[in-house]
């Protein structure tokens, strides 16, 4: 944001061609997050670096099942319109911990044919995780032929868990910790069939079989010391 800030990766939720601007949606959860978060109308960041990564691949498919966890719902949405666009049927399964966690309900039923909700508490829809409601309706029959899950490590595991034994095409955006965005740094590295790739420039989607989540969730919390330190001082060290 500033000169001597980090830079963030953030998702285009999205994009207008003719204006000239871009939405982004994020969680608070850290020294930078809350500082964008703080910011007024009028105010400005240095710089945006982007787009990066590759983009997703917008095709006609046979039914499409795009899963959104917490803020991975903001991410996931442009997928779904794209797709539903061209006329793919869109299934969407979005859930969060608690109702008030639930965010853009209405933008998902209008990218969507069918939208289900869920809570880890019970308290709006569902009672119980994204990866269960998917696993309900592949018990009921329904036939999808691929699923796009975007949210917390653990989330995309277990819908990669499901739809797994049904051999369901299941790509995951991965969103381990990133530096420059650019493959030379090397923190976002991830394991994804047994070779290592950098999110950054071989993602950020990878297909969700092959990925050691594992690793990536071990990875994520390699600075969690110095990001607590940098959330109550503003220093890391
Ligand atoms: C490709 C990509 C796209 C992303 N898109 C979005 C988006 O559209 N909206 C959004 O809110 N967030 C998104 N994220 C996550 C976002 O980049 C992090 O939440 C942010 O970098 C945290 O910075 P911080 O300084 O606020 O918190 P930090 O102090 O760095 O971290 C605070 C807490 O958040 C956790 N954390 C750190 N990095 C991540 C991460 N990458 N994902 C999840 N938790 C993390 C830490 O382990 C720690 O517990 C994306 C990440 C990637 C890699
Ligand atoms: S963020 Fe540096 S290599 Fe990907």
């Amino acid at each position: 944001m500033g000169e001597r800030d980090e830079r963030i990766p953030l998702t285009l939720f999205r994009w207008d061609n003719t204006s000239g601007t871009v939405t982004i949606v994020f969680k608070e959860v850290g020294f930078s997050t809350r500082k964008l978060g703080s910011l007024k109308v009028g105010d400005e960041v240095l710089n945006i670096a982007g787009p990066l990564g590759n983009p997703s691949s917008i095709e006609k498919h046979g039914a499409v099942v795009v899963v959104g966890g917490g803020v991975g719902t903001a991410a996931v949405f442009p997928i779904a319109k794209a797709l539903k666009e061209i006329g793919v049927h869109i299934t969407a399964i979005i859930g969060a911990k608690t109702k008030n966690l639930i965010i853009l309900e209405d933008e998902m039923k209008e990218a969507s044919d069918e939208l289900y909700v869920s809570t880890d508490d019970g308290s709006k829809g569902t009672k119980g995780f994204v990866s269960q409601v998917l696993n309900m309706l592949i018990e009921r029959g329904c036939r999808f032929r691929i699923v796009y899950a975007i949210g917390p490590p653990l989330m995309m595991k277990a819908v990669s868990d499901v739809t797994r034994p049904h051999g369901i095409r299941t790509i995951v955006s991965l969103n381990p910790i990133m530096v420059d965005g650019m493959g030379m740094c090397g923190t976002c590295r991830v394991s994804v069939g047994g070779k290592t790739k950098f999110a950054c420039v071989d993602g950020p989607e990878f297909d969700a079989h092959e990925v050691d989540f594992d690793e990536l969730n071990h990875r994520m919390k390699t600075y969690l010391q110095e990001e607590r330190r940098k959330a109550c001082t503003g220093h890391p060290q």
